[in-house]
């Protein structure tokens, strides 16, 4: 019986090393700079703003409705890394930018930003 927990022991170290490998290989958050919440922006008013940028939008209120970047910023529990995450999924809701990481980045980066704006 010991053995057979010790041998589930090292099956969770398994599968977790790969998930924990990813979760490095991804975005890092150090080093986030004004300038990138400001490329962040300018990429986001060109590409996303007809949808999520409307002035006053909020949360969604029902299945149809897109929520704007404030309302996804100040949602409990957001992260650079599940925004970045929900982008890498290419949602087929949203046009497909082909944003490459680095654009996704900056782009989440300027989103989380508003979390303080009221
Ligand atoms: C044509 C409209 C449209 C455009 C343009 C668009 N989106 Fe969206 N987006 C949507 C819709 C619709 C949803 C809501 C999906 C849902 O809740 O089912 C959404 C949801 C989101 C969410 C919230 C996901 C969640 O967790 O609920 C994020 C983040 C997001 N979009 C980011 C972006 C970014 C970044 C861009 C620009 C690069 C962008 N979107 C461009 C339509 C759009």
């Amino acid at each position: 019986m010991a053995r057979f927990a010790s041998l589930l022991a090292l099956v969770a170290v398994l599968l977790g090393m790969p998930v924990v490998a990813c979760a490095a290989d991804d975005v890092t958050t150090n080093d986030v700079t004004a300038d990138d919440v400001a490329r962040g922006k300018a990429l986001a008013e060109r590409l996303c703003a007809t949808c999520h940028l409307g002035p006053g939008q909020g949360e969604k209120r029902s299945p149809s409705e897109i929520p704007g970047f404030r309302a996804v910023a100040k949602r409990p529990g957001q992260s650079l890394h599940g925004i970045v995450g929900w982008l890498k999924g290419v949602p087929p809701m949203m046009p497909n930018h082909r944003l490459t990481q680095d654009e996704m980045f900056l782009i989440a980066t300027y989103i989380l930003s508003l979390k303080d704006e009221d």
